[in-house]
């Protein structure tokens, strides 16, 4: 019986060890997709299967946003005839005619909800203060996980830009309240790009400036 019972005390000591080894392998593998991260803007041919792009989108999709609006929505392109139109010259069209895909990430600027001084009432339309942040956070996590896919992406500023926002927003008939926030060019990649070293301990500063 005693022999037993040091078994299975073996054995639970053993299961939380290992279970707290595969999540810190988790860790490291998410620290190292981050730090993998790099702009890419060389691409080869190969196309991107749907299911990778849904997942991609559903990372995107999985960021954080103020108050839980999820203000994105999403346009993937993949029609380069069409791109000449859309972007009007605005941005690095080599770039974009190489790439698999362009995804532009645009946010609706309004949301319907209760208002905080009645929130049992009914929904009313409201002014999204913090979609700029909302699509930051939304971009990256779309970056990272083409990154995790062994994809290569750029992000292209869209917004505050008129000249690249308004070609946009006029040909796909964007809706008055929505706005092309970033375009991301997606693709596997052609050349052998590699991630920056950024670390800079000088720019931390601990309990004062
Ligand atoms: C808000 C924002 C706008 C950017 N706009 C462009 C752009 O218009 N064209 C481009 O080639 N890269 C653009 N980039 C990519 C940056 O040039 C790139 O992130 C930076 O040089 C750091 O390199 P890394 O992404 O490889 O770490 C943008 C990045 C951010 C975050």
């Amino acid at each position: 019986m005693k022999t037993l019972r040091i078994l299975f005390s073996f054995l639970f000591i053993v299961s939380i060890v290992t279970g707290a080894q595969a999540q810190s392998k988790a860790g490291k593998a998410a620290l190292e997709n981050i730090h993998q991260r790099k702009s890419v803007r060389t691409y080869s041919d190969k196309k991107i299967p749907d299911n990778v792009m849904t997942e991609l989108l559903r990372a995107a999709m999985a960021a954080p946003t103020g108050m839980n609006v999820q203000p994105w929505h999403f346009i993937v392109l993949t029609d380069t005839s069409q791109y000449d139109r859309i972007f009007a010259g605005n941005f690095n069209m080599r770039m974009f005619k190489e790439s698999a895909a362009v995804v532009i990430l645009c946010a609706d600027t309004t949301y319907m909800r209760p208002t905080r001084d009645n929130p049992n009432g009914p929904a009313v339309l409201q002014i999204n203060r913090i979609w700029r942040d909302d699509m930051g956070a939304c971009t990256e996590n779309f970056l990272l996980a083409c990154e995790a896919y062994g994809l290569g992406a750029c992000w292209t500023a869209c917004y505050p830009f008129p000249d690249r926002m308004n070609s946009i927003k006029e040909t796909l008939n964007l809706p008055p309240t929505v706005v092309p926030y970033s375009v991301v060019p997606v693709g596997y990649p052609r050349l052998n790009e590699k991630p920056k070293d950024k670390w800079k301990p000088e720019k931390i500063h601990y309990g004062r400036w």
